[in-house]
């Protein structure tokens, strides 16, 4: 499929306060956009195209978590070149990688937008390092998920609290895990339409939409990290491994997800 896209130049994402109220109920009508969108955004060939799309048929706020790698800087260019009325938001975990910050200053000059940043709660981050230990995400696999559960999962259920869509950069290449992800799909657990507008893009689709609009990445992606997370929890892969190799290298492949995408259960007092 062709990803060529639209030559505009990007503009920016209106303040918070032009953004939409939520007006739908989170019921079945919900389910029902989700489906519609999934087998329509299929037949759109460009991330603009898509992205207008959503906007038209999702009532309320749609919000975006952006990690700042690689397909995430394409969907912000896309967002905001499309002009589109988004949310876009990070969750700042306090272990990024000093060079993922220094991405998210240069993507908010690039394109004169500010992005949401969202930090987890002092207390639970206390807590959790009190019991566990400032790297207590080495012990074992279930402390690992309690640190994912405090720093990511908890603060992205704030920041989505209210939406109406959730927008993130998944694609189905990225892993096994992911082969299957859909363009769009109701979220019963957070109560919105789910939305994966480059879900089929292929490594090749992706980094010819960046290089052909010169869109700031990590530095860190030209030196052999492909998906970026937590420093403690980010390694380089070696050619020929996968996409996500790098990241909680030490756990079996079944369990290499935080919780934002999969929800497991992952027990914290904090
Ligand atoms: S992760 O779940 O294993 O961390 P990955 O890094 O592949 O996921 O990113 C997949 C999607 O999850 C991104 O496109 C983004 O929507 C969301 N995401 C991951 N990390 C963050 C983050 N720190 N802040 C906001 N969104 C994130
Ligand atoms: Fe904690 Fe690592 Fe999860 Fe980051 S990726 S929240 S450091 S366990």
């Amino acid at each position: 499929m062709n990803k060529t896209d639209r030559a505009s130049p990007p503009t920016a994402r209106p303040r918070a306060s032009k953004l939409q109220t939520r007006t739908s109920t989170g019921s079945p009508p919900d389910a029902e956009i989700a489906s519609r969108l999934d087998e329509q955004l299929g037949a759109l060939a460009t991330l603009e195209t898509r992205l207008a799309a959503i906007v038209a048929s999702i009532h309320g706020r749609i919000a975006f978590s952006s990690s700042l790698g690689l397909e995430d800087q394409a969907m912000l260019h896309g967002i905001a070149a499309s002009g589109a009325a988004i949310d876009v938001f990070t969750l700042d975990t306090g272990r990024h990688f000093p060079e993922t910050l220094e991405t998210l200053e240069a993507s908010e000059h690039r394109y004169g937008v500010k992005v949401r940043v969202v930090f987890p709660d002092a207390g639970d981050v206390e807590a959790l390092v009190a019991r566990d230990g400032i790297m207590g995400f080495r012990q074992s696999v279930e402390a690992r998920k309690a640190c994912c559960e405090v720093r990511k999962v908890r603060p992205l259920n704030r920041a989505l609290s209210g939406a109406a869509g959730w927008l993130t950069g998944m694609r189905r290449e990225q892993s096994q895990e992911r082969s299957a992800v859909p363009f769009a799909e109701w979220d019963a657990a957070h109560g919105l339409v789910k939305i994966n507008p480059i879900a089929d893009w292929t490594l090749a689709d992706l980094e010819g939409y960046i290089a052909r609009h010169d869109i700031p990445v990590n530095p860190l992606h030209a030196k052999g990290f492909p998906s970026i997370g937590c420093q403690p929890c980010t390694r380089a892969v070696r050619p020929g491994e996968d996409i996500r190799a790098g990241r909680w290298w030490w756990e079996n492949l079944d369990g290499k997800e935080c919780g934002l995408h999969n929800r497991p259960k992952a027990k914290v007092s904090a």
